[in-house]
């Protein structure tokens, strides 16, 4: 483990042992968490919440974000003419609204020589599973047709976002110090960053392909839903050829600016989910976490640099990621993006793991306990370890990790 790592494991570890202020938040905070200081970890334990300490008007903003993440759109609103589903919420909806779903979606990419194609000037990379009747009736299709070009396919569930606008306003910084590209400490695991086109660290997405909410949310409407904004003023393609004549006939761009911000807010101020109240055989099992190498990677503790928006300035966040790519071996292996290879994987967050039934990237793992197994590549060796505890020791882990 690299000096940067224990310095912040260090911290984490402190920090999850600080006690309550004594006067405690004025308002909105979350006081029935007697082991942590809201100031610093604002963290809930009602899912779906926004982050304590908002302004009125950021309030007011969240929920107008919420209404837009839950529009059912039509065809007459944009929708379409390709389409996944028809609201964010319908996918990101368990056990509230932002949170996991159970829909899981195609993705594909082209890989030659080192160098990715995510095939967007054909129609990809995600290719959506649903058409409007307009377009059914004009192509006589009922999805986008897989594109032949594409040298991998990858299945994606989806994903909670509570607790990723902490994610967002951690410092490059903090995570580049994590990144050990060439393994220098020469533990097996390496960790590298993704990269967007023009250079900037990337986070979002399985493959950490993106580097903004914004930017994520704005691919979310046009990609899954068919809806253009002032971001991606343009609707998905079918084969590269523009759409016929009559068969969007919403002009562009569907969705204004102002819904795109709110919608952006709402994203970014869900709070993390606070874990379940940890008895002393899952306090076991997170040091056995610590102990087997899983927060190698699995990183406990990020902090939030300084942030114009107050809620999300200089706070504790514990996702149980790096927010780095890992080599994760042949068998878990897909699709590229950006500088992610097939067989890389962001990190996946592990907060919120309580509330998903399926695990890992497409699904595959129906417990916990199956996803570790199937960890490769670099991670061999933490799965290695996790084989070789006591049954009892592995019950421990498995408490702690359904608690998170
Ligand atoms: C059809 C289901 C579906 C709909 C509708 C949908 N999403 Fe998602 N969302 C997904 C999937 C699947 C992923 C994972 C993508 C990946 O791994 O690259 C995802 C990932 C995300 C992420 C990144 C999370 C991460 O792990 O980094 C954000 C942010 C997001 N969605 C926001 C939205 C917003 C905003 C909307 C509405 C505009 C939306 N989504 C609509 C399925 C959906
Ligand atoms: C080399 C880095 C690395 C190490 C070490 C590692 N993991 Fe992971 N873990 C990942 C990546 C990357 C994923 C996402 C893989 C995917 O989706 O295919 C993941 C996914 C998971 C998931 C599934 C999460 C979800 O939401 O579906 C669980 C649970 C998990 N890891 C637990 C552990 C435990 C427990 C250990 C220690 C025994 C461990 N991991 C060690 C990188 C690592």
């Amino acid at each position: 483990m690299s000096p940067h790592r224990r310095a912040l494991l260090f911290f984490a570890l402190v920090t999850a042992c600080e006690r309550p202020s004594p006067t405690g938040p004025a308002s909105g905070g979350d006081q029935t968490a007697p082991e942590t200081n809201p100031a610093f970890d604002v963290a809930t334990s009602e899912p779906g919440s926004p982050l304590p300490f908002l302004t009125l008007a950021q309030r007011a903003l969240f929920e107008r974000g919420r209404g837009v993440f839950q529009t059912e759109f039509t065809p007459a609103t944009g929708l379409g003419p390709l389409f996944n589903n028809n609201a964010c919420s319908q996918c990101h909806e368990d056990p509230v609204t932002g949170g996991v779903g159970e829909e899981v979606e195609t993705h594909q990419a082209a890989f030659h020589g080192g160098v990715c194609d995510d095939l967007s000037a054909i129609g990809g990379p995600v290719i959506q599973d649903s058409v409007t009747p307009a377009l059914h009736d004009a192509l006589g299709i009922d999805k986008e047709p897989s594109l032949p070009e594409a040298t991998g396919t990858a299945h994606r569930t989806t994903p909670s976002l509570l607790g990723f606008g902490l994610l967002e306003a951690v410092p490059d910084a903090e995570i580049l110090a994590l990144a050990d590209p060439s393994d220098r400490n020469g533990d097996g695991i390496s960790g590298r960053p993704n990269r967007t086109a023009d250079g900037r660290l990337g986070r979002f997405g399985r493959k950490a392909q993106f580097a903004t909410l914004a930017e994520f949310n704005a691919g979310a409407f046009v990609n899954e839903m068919g809806i253009t904004s002032p971001a991606e003023p343009h609707e998905q393609l079918v084969r590269g050829e523009a759409f016929p004549p009559g068969v969007d006939p919403t002009p562009d761009p569907e969705l204004t600016q102002e819904a795109l911000d709110a919608t952006d807010a709402f994203v970014r101020l869900l709070a993390p989910p606070r874990p379940l109240p940890r008895t002393l055989v899952e306090q076991r099992g997170g040091l056995i976490f610590l102990r087997i190498g899983c927060a190698s990677c699995h990183f406990p503790a990020l902090v939030t640099g300084p942030n114009r928006v107050a809620a999300l300035s200089l706070k504790i966040v514990r996702p149980y990621t790096d927010l780095l790519l890992h080599d994760m071996g042949p068998d878990l292996a897909d699709i590229c993006l950006g500088r992610a290879e097939p067989a890389e994987f962001r990190t996946e967050p592990l907060m919120g793991l309580r509330f998903k039934t399926a695990f890992l990237h497409d699904g595959r793992a129906g417990s916990i306990e199956q996803a570790i197994l199937a960890h490769g590549g670099e991670a061999a060796r933490a799965r290695g370890r996790f084989l070789r505890l006591s049954a009892g020791e592995r019950y421990a882990l498995l408490q702690f990790l359904g608690g998170l």
